[in-house]
């Protein structure tokens, strides 16, 4: 497949292909890879100790929104024995994120989903980086993201609804999330996901952790 206008951008090390369709990734998304290898129990930064692993590797992983795929390929590539899906509701997006994972050599089933609607299996962890800008910030640059697809950044409701939204589609039986969203909304999603019985393992920077009971 050929992509017309590529650009390149490193995302954990590794060179991506990205579009006008999709986000270009960000480094403070890499704390979200940090954060699940975190919970495998491996090192992932030189002098720092690896924590007690809380699942083990072969785990299943999806990520929701996935863009150029960057969260998903580096997860597949970081951790071998994982078994990594992604989905995104962009059609567009998708084709870039496969292209990347041939390029990348990285093993990810990709889904065309809105959300969890057409995932049939059940995930041990869920990654999601959705959009979560408030289209009426009054620190936003707007000019600055105007060559990012809107679909990629803005949502409704001061910028919480589509992870509200996933919160409440959440399978039971999904045991980790693990979200990116602008610190200003962690308040709001914490006590969100508490009433869905998630606890926070931690927050990373933008990233939060949350274990289901
Ligand atoms: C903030 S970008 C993140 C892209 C990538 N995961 C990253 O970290 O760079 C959000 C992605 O979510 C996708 N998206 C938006 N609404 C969605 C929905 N309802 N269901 C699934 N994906 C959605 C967009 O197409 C976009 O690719």
């Amino acid at each position: 497949m050929n992509v017309a206008s590529q650009n390149n951008t490193d995302f954990y090390g590794r060179d991506f292909l990205v579009t006008k369709d999709v986000l270009i990734p960000r480094p403070e998304s890499e704390m979200l890879i940090d954060a699940i290898l975190n919970l495998c129990g491996k090192p992932y930064l030189p002098g720092v100790k690896a924590s007690a692993s809380k699942i083990t590797e072969n785990l299943s992983i999806l990520d929701v929104g996935t863009g150029s795929g960057c969260l998903a390929i580096t997860l597949a590539l970081e951790l071998p024995e994982a078994h990594i899906s992604a989905c995104d509701i962009s059609r567009p997006a998708l084709a870039v994120a496969k292209e990347n994972s041939v390029k990348l050599h990285a093993h990810v089933t990709f889904y065309e989903s809105n959300l969890l609607d057409s995932i049939d299996f059940t995930p041990d962890l869920i990654v999601a980086n959705l959009p979560y800008v408030d289209k009426d910030w009054p620190w936003l640059d707007k000019a600055s993201l105007s060559s990012e697809p809107a679909i990629a950044l803005y949502t409704d409701n001061h910028g919480l609804a589509l992870i509200y939204q996933l919160l409440d589609e959440l399978p039971r039986k999904t045991k980790f999330l693990v979200l990116e969203a602008d610190p200003s909304e962690h308040s709001a999603i914490i006590a969100h996901a508490k009433n869905h019985g998630l606890n926070l393992l931690e927050t990373r920077g933008f990233a939060l952790v949350f274990e289901q009971s």
